[in-house]
């Protein structure tokens, strides 16, 4: 596994925040960009890539890498839906809207829809608890969902 020059470049730009010696620091943002180059997946090659590029142990950069919902260790589909199912969502009708999704779609949360365009996730909170119930559609919020509003976003990936 080779990261590639421009993925290093912008690693090199996160390693210069931190101290000296503490490269380690940028593994969450290099393991994003290295994930973004292999078609949205870590492979256990990649993790140990970065961990490499890095200078620091394999276990440790697998250990981010296994931690945080938003790498991808299996195949994804080019739009990732991120629902929210913690407190604030869960009280305010996510399970039923999560049901309501899988259902429209066709998958159940984990697996990926048959074009390969969407997959779906329950995930913890976003930090976006005002807006309950909510989801992350690869970089964007979609806050105070309904039925309806879950088809006219979802019908607009297609
Ligand atoms: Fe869903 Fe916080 S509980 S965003």
């Amino acid at each position: 596994m080779i990261i590639s020059d421009s993925a290093k470049k912008q690693i090199d730009i996160w390693i210069e925040k931190y101290p000296q010696g503490k490269q380690s620091s940028a593994v969450m943002e290099a393991l994003k960009l290295v994930q973004a180059e292999n078609d949205n997946q870590l492979t256990s090659e990649a993790i140990q890539a970065v961990a490499d590029y890095l200078d620091m142990p394999g276990i440790a950069a697998a250990e981010v890498a296994t931690f945080y919902e938003n790498y991808n260790h299996k195949p994804v589909g080019k739009h990732i839906i991120r629902f929210c199912h913690n407190i604030s969502c869960m009280l305010n009708g996510a399970d039923d809207l999560i049901t309501h999704l899988e259902t429209k779609l066709g998958v159940k949360t984990g697996e990926v829809t048959k074009d390969g365009l969407i997959s779906v996730k329950k995930v913890e909170c976003l930090g976006a608890c005002v807006g309950a119930p909510m989801f992350q559609i690869d970089d964007q919020y979609y806050e105070h969902l309904t039925a309806d509003k879950i088809d006219d976003i979802v019908d607009g990936l297609k």
